[in-house]
């Protein structure tokens, strides 16, 4: 079996490669799934090896909604909780029930480049709203509203992908009145919200806790808080779109997702192994963002590049200087043997050629610090020339 053979891991052999958005192998919890699955296996019940009950098992939505009550500070019932198969099967299920190819939904720029790719699949005729520091600039989605009526708006409030940005509780509030008044939905993939690595820098509540406005549907993950095999998350919407969701042909005809793998995640919620293992991990990832954050502040590439330290999730967004292509400098870089996700990937225009996206997920410190000392001779090399 080739077990380099990994989606989304492009490994290359003395590549430290800074665009794999995924966890390090090393830290994924191995023996806690194992213990989990010990445990479910002294107890086994076949009808988790049936066909599963559409919105997902009765036993994980409970113990999700208790978690997310306690840990993501948003009062959550069970039957808010639709069991998906990850983030992106989440939106793409959603794309499939609430668009028609030629369909206008808006998008952030920047944004997630593999949900740019579900979209491009649906046929959607995507708009770009730009984000500043505080996240998505309302003020212009406002003013795109007045020429487009989106069936959605596409948002990573929390910790973005790839920018880092957290969108203040104003503008999320803004948000969710818009979307009243303009009456298009609100998806929001908040995969990073349980990981704020910073335990003072609490982002602020989810849009997961608007849904009673029947306009927001939250896409969620245990990609980034336990393990991307497992293929789960979760949605937590209102009633009406819950109903649609579990109501559609493919959970019709497929039963509930991976009700097998949920057992074990039940299991971590309940026993109390995943609080455990998301402290362990926003420790890990806070110390990293520091040498992360000391190794590019040490390099000569600080004099012209500018970012904001991350509080959560997996990214630093480098900015260089307006002239800058990262296309170029990405190059260089492989033949110095480290890589980065290049900024037009997250541009619906191909924009964004100054920016590059850094991921602290897949790499031990060492190897964070070897590969800013490789990024800043690129760099160097990039500049002589220019
Ligand atoms: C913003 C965002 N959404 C969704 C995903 C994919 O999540 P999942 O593994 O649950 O499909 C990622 C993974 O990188 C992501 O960064």
């Amino acid at each position: 079996m080739d077990l380099s053979r990994v989606a989304q891991v492009a490994e290359k052999e003395n590549v430290i490669n800074l665009g794999i958005g995924q966890p390090e192998m090393a830290i994924l919890p191995n023996e806690q799934i194992q213990a989990a699955m010990l445990e479910y296996w002294a107890d086994p019940h076949p009808h988790y090896l049936a066909y599963g009950h559409e919105p997902g098992p009765d036993n994980l939505r409970h113990a999700l909604a208790t978690f997310l009550t306690a840990e993501a500070d948003d009062p959550t019932a069970y039957d808010d909780l639709f069991i998906s198969g990850g983030a992106s099967q989440a939106l793409d299920l959603i794309c499939t029930l609430y668009t028609k190819p030629g369909d206008t939904i808006f998008i952030e720029e920047p944004t997630y480049f593999l949900a740019l790719r579900i979209f491009e699949d649906h046929h959607l005729n995507m708009v770009a709203i730009p984000m500043d520091d505080q996240g998505l600039i309302t003020e212009a989605l406002e003013n795109e509203l007045k020429s487009h009526r989106p069936k959605f708006i596409y948002t990573i409030p929390t910790f973005h992908n790839p920018s880092g940005v957290t969108q203040s509780a104003e503008r999320r509030e803004k948000l969710v009145e818009l979307s009243i008044e303009h009456n298009f939905l609100i998806v929001a993939d908040e995969v990073y919200h349980l990981l704020h690595h910073f335990p003072d820098e609490k982002p602020p509540q989810p849009l997961a806790s608007y849904v009673a406005h029947e306009t927001v549907i939250s896409v969620n993950s245990f990609s980034k808080i336990l393990a991307p095999g497992l293929r789960l998350g979760w949605i937590k919407t209102a009633g009406i779109h819950l109903e649609t969701l579990w109501r559609s042909a493919l959970l019709d005809s497929g039963g509930g997702v991976n009700p097998f793998a949920a057992q074990p995640v039940r299991i971590m919620i309940e026993s109390g192994r995943l609080k455990q293992y998301l402290i362990e991990l926003k420790n890990l990832y806070r110390r990293r963002i520091n040498a992360l954050d000391e190794a590019l502040q040490s390099a000569s590439l600080a004099k012209i590049v500018t970012y904001h330290k991350p509080l959560g999730g997996y990214f630093f967004w480098l900015k260089f200087p307006d002239d800058f292509d990262t296309e170029q400098l990405w190059s260089i870089a492989q033949t110095h043997g480290v890589g980065f996700q290049r900024g037009p990937s997250f541009s619906h225009h191909k924009g964004l050629k100054n920016y590059a996206r850094l991921s602290f997920a897949y790499y031990s410190i060492p190897q964070l610090q070897e590969a800013i000392s490789r990024l800043d001779t690129a760099v160097k090399a990039y500049l002589s020339t220019t």
